[in-house]
């Protein structure tokens, strides 16, 4: 039987999802991702050196891994061969990576547009990464987008031109520098010849592969609070990071998919604006931030920190259909010495067990209910979870009781083989 296992993350991204993935990866066929572009940020220790992912998928690692980019990537292809240097220079071998011809590309306009609507955005940034993640996405839903495939069309450096040139006006009307179309234009014939080699229709390779009954790893990436249907719109990301989106990103059916693994952390973090009911802007958000490392792979920007919210994780769940949880940084927990667990949202006197529509744009309002755990304990790398202290397992069987899934993997320190399985 084919396997295609799915890595979710369940709150505001950064959860350690490339940990599982990493894990998941060493017996897979293919490592795949499907949403987001270099928004997303993954480091890899590999023979000594660390290496940081952002579109690649970093299963490619692995001698026997294929990586598959996805049709609902968006590609930026400056970082794209930046990130294949890097693997050439660590001996990679690259013919194991393919690229979807449908995914997306981000142009130097993209990244420009980013800030402007940042800019625009006044009081109600959103704090993006600046990527020209969203402003692809928009291109892509107003159907001026250019695909992968598109680059080896007649009409790609027409089209090209014509996007430029509208950009530009917009670009001067609001006072930004304008880009220089020549440059972009020659810049992207050269990535139409660098890039052919990897790409093909990522679908029917998928399907085949399934055919084939073999083992499918989906790297995702972003979160379910940053997805942009079900999470905290407008406080989100332009993509679908949650199950969906690694269908519409993939080809893949429904039917395909065998195991869904949320990951979440022992405690919460979230970068840029937006709510975090359970935020802690205090000491103990500091030592949070402190103790777990909490600053952005990709814009190293300080992470807000927080106590893990069941109640939002219980939505996550049930939203992405998951079968277990991956639960990383339960050392550092540890070493706090006491922490708490939401369980409940108290709202005009309601109290709420799972996210509910009725604290859109009045989360400040709410009271989160909490319960208090002692976590004094040492568990770096751990391996076995007999050998947990009992205030470690009430900590999982809480979590556990609240969400109705099982925590399958339990992350005891920053290596990679820092993990408990069970
Ligand atoms: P964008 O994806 O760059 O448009 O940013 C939109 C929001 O999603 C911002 O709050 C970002 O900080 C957040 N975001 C995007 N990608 C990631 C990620 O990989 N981890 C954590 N936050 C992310």
């Amino acid at each position: 039987m084919a396997k295609v296992e799915v890595v979710l993350g369940l709150n505001y991204g950064d959860e350690g999802k490339g940990k599982i993935s990493t894990f998941l990866a060493q017996d897979s066929d293919i490592a795949l991702r499907c949403t987001g572009g270099n928004n997303a940020g993954h480091t890899v220790e590999f023979n000594g050196t660390k290496i940081v992912f952002h579109l690649i998928p970093s299963g490619i690692l692995n001698k026997d891994t294929e990586a598959v980019i996805g049709n609902g990537v968006v590609i930026d292809p400056k970082v794209l061969f930046e990130e294949i240097e890097i693997l050439k220079e660590n001996k990679v071998d690259l013919t194991k990576l393919h690229i979807s011809t449908r995914a997306h590309l981000i142009f130097p306009y993209h990244v420009l547009e980013d800030k402007l609507h940042e800019y625009l955005k006044e009081d109600d940034k959103v704090g993006t990464t600046a990527r020209g993640i969203g402003p692809c996405y928009m291109d892509k839903a107003d159907r001026i987008g250019l695909r992968v495939i598109d680059m080896y069309s007649d009409s790609f450096e027409k089209k090209l031109r014509r996007n430029i040139k509208n950009k530009n006006k917009v670009f001067e009307l609001f006072g930004f520098e304008t880009l220089d179309e020549e440059q972009i234009v020659s810049d992207y014939l050269k990535y139409r010849d660098m890039m052919k080699p990897y790409v093909i229709d990522t679908v029917s390779y998928l399907h085949k592969a399934i055919d084939e009954n073999k083992k499918i790893i989906c790297e995702g990436a972003q979160a379910t609070g940053l997805d942009m249907d079900l999470g905290d719109y407008p406080m989100v990301t332009s993509s679908n990071p949650t199950i969906g989106g690694i269908q519409t990103g993939s080809g893949l059916g429904a039917k395909d998919i065998t195991s869904v693994y949320g990951v979440c952390k022992a405690y919460a973090s979230r970068v840029g604006e937006g709510p975090f009911i359970t935020e802690q802007n205090n000491e103990t958000g500091d030592l949070i931030r402190e103790l777990g490392h909490e600053y952005g792979a990709t814009t190293k920007r300080p992470r807000r920190c927080g106590w893990m919210d069941l109640v939002a994780l219980k939505y996550a769940v049930k939203v992405n259909g998951v079968t277990a949880l991956a639960l990383n940084h339960l050392d550092t927990i540890g070493k706090l010495g006491n922490a708490k667990l939401c369980v409940g949202y108290k709202l005009d006197g309601i109290v709420y067990d799972e996210s509910n529509d009725a604290i859109i744009g009045r989360e400040n309002e709410v009271e989160p209910i909490y319960e208090e755990f002692e976590t004094n304990f040492e568990i770096k790398g751990e391996i076995d979870y007999n050998n947990l202290p009992e205030n470690a397992k009430k900590y999982i069987e809480r979590i556990e009781k609240h969400l109705s899934v099982p925590v399958k993997f339990i992350g005891t320190g920053p290596d990679n083989d820092d993990m408990i399985i069970r």
